[in-house]
């Protein structure tokens, strides 16, 4: 550990953050090429600063980021799965499962597994058609043909989605969405408003647990057919979950579901803006090629920046000696750019056939829960869009969230033909 040197090409830097991703992929290639594991100082804009805190590995090629997300045993999650080494109290108020390491992440994350099979999501196939058509025809007969895009659609289907499956009522929907978005906006002055990144996290998981708890009561009451009535009824080892654990699954859901679908939407129509024959190509024959376009929405917008493990024993790593208690940061978007791996990495194209991003992830058992519901709303979505309002487009740069962790878009106008009724 000792005389560890940190790698001249420094990524913990807020400026670094704060800049665009085209700008980030810059060093991330210099570091794909001469640095893929290299060592960091602790990054500044933490939540919580830790004086003990030395730095950590930021991993930035595709092949090393499947080998630590596939191999758990040696990359654990369960000391926490961002950057700051976040108390053990406030890890088991918000990351549930996802900072957790087998056997009890499989026990939680197989509660409500069923709900996100593939056959089940076809299933809601046509609910979350319909709850795409209504999002679109909120906005698209609008005389002014000018939408602030991330309220206006992007947020609104997740939204709508998440709600419908885990059974939170309408009049707290709101609320569900503010809270989940200041767990994710720590970094982001504007988002902070002068108040505590630490206490803006507390006070939103804090309301995120008590609307679990409302939910969770009620259900005890009157079952219905949602994930709050599984979860109400559900036993791991002949024991009920409680409500603390309840709240967990909330909040990580509430995040994960919400934002990062919203921020994919988002930063896709700017793509396809930037890239009319790209949007030509898709709206050729759109119900043939939206699968294939999807996932090409997803590695180029890549909205889920990193994620960490620690190692759990002394180890190597892309030729690096990683030791047991290091930090190991994964950097999707990079691998997303891997030319290792994608031919024309740099290119959006919407034809890619071969396409294993690490959007959702490298694989292994932390691979999101949620990536089909994901494809099914983006699918969804832009059926609605090129069909309505083929001519969606952004009319002036994103304001970005400030953070180290979600490639998220904060306002982002739009103008479109609006349709005919
Ligand atoms: C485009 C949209 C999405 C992206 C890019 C995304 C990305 C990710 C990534 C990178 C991970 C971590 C994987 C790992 O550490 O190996 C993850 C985990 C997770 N995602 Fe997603 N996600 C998306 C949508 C969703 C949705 C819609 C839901 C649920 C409603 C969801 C639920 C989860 C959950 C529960 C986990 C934790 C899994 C575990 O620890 O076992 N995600 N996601």
């Amino acid at each position: 550990m000792t005389g560890r040197q940190y790698s001249t090409t420094d990524i913990s830097a807020a400026t670094f953050w704060e800049g665009t991703a085209e700008e980030r992929e810059r060093t991330f290639a210099y570091l794909r090429e001469h640095e893929p594991v290299s060592w960091q100082r602790p990054i500044e804009n933490a939540v919580a600063p830790d004086p003990e805190d030395r730095g950590w590995w930021a991993v930035v090629r595709h092949a090393d980021i499947s080998e630590v997300s596939t191999s758990s045993d040696v990359f654990c999650s369960g000391q926490g799965v961002m950057f700051d080494q976040l108390t053990p109290e406030f890890l088991e108020m918000t990351q549930s499962f996802l900072a957790m390491d087998n056997p009890r992440h499989n026990d939680l994350r197989k509660l409500v597994q069923a709900a996100f099979t593939p056959k089940r999501i076809r299933r809601i196939d046509d609910q979350v058609e319909q709850a795409a058509r209504e999002v679109v025809d909120a906005f698209a007969g609008d005389p002014s043909g000018e939408l602030e895009f991330v309220e206006g659609c992007a947020s609104r289907l997740p939204l709508r989605m998440f709600s419908a499956m885990f059974g939170v009522p309408e009049h707290l929907q709101e609320q569900t969405a503010a809270a989940a978005q200041d767990i994710v906006s720590w970094a982001d002055p504007e988002h902070l408003a002068g108040r505590e990144p630490a206490q803006v996290q507390v006070e939103a998981a804090q309301t995120l647990h008590r609307i679990a708890a409302e939910i969770v009561a009620d259900r005890r009451e009157h079952p219905g057919d949602d994930l709050f009535t599984g979860l109400a009824q559900a036993e791991v080892d002949g024991q009920r979950l409680t409500d603390a654990e309840i709240g967990a699954f909330f909040v990580l859901l509430a995040v994960a579901g919400n934002d990062t679908t919203k921020h994919t939407s988002t930063l896709t129509v700017k793509h396809l803006t930037e890239h009319p024959d790209q949007r030509d190509w898709l709206a050729g024959d759109l119900e043939e090629r939206i699968g294939t376009a999807v996932e090409e929405f997803i590695r180029y917008a890549s909205p889920v920046m990193t994620f960490r493990r620690t190692a759990t024993r002394d180890t190597e790593l892309g030729g690096r000696p990683i030791a047991e208690g290091d930090k190991v940061v994964m950097f999707y978007a990079s691998g997303n750019r891997d030319a290792e791996v994608f031919d024309r990495p740099e290119v959006f194209d919407l034809s890619r056939e071969k396409n294993p991003h690490v959007g959702f992830g490298g694989g292994g058992t932390h691979y999101c829960l949620g990536n089909q519901l994901a494809k099914t709303m983006l699918r969804a979505l832009f059926r609605q869009l090129l069909t309505r309002v083929p001519d969606i487009r952004v009319t002036a740069d994103p304001e970005l969230l400030g953070t180290n962790f979600i490639h998220g878009v904060k306002r982002q106008p739009v103008a479109f033909t609006p349709e005919a009724r």
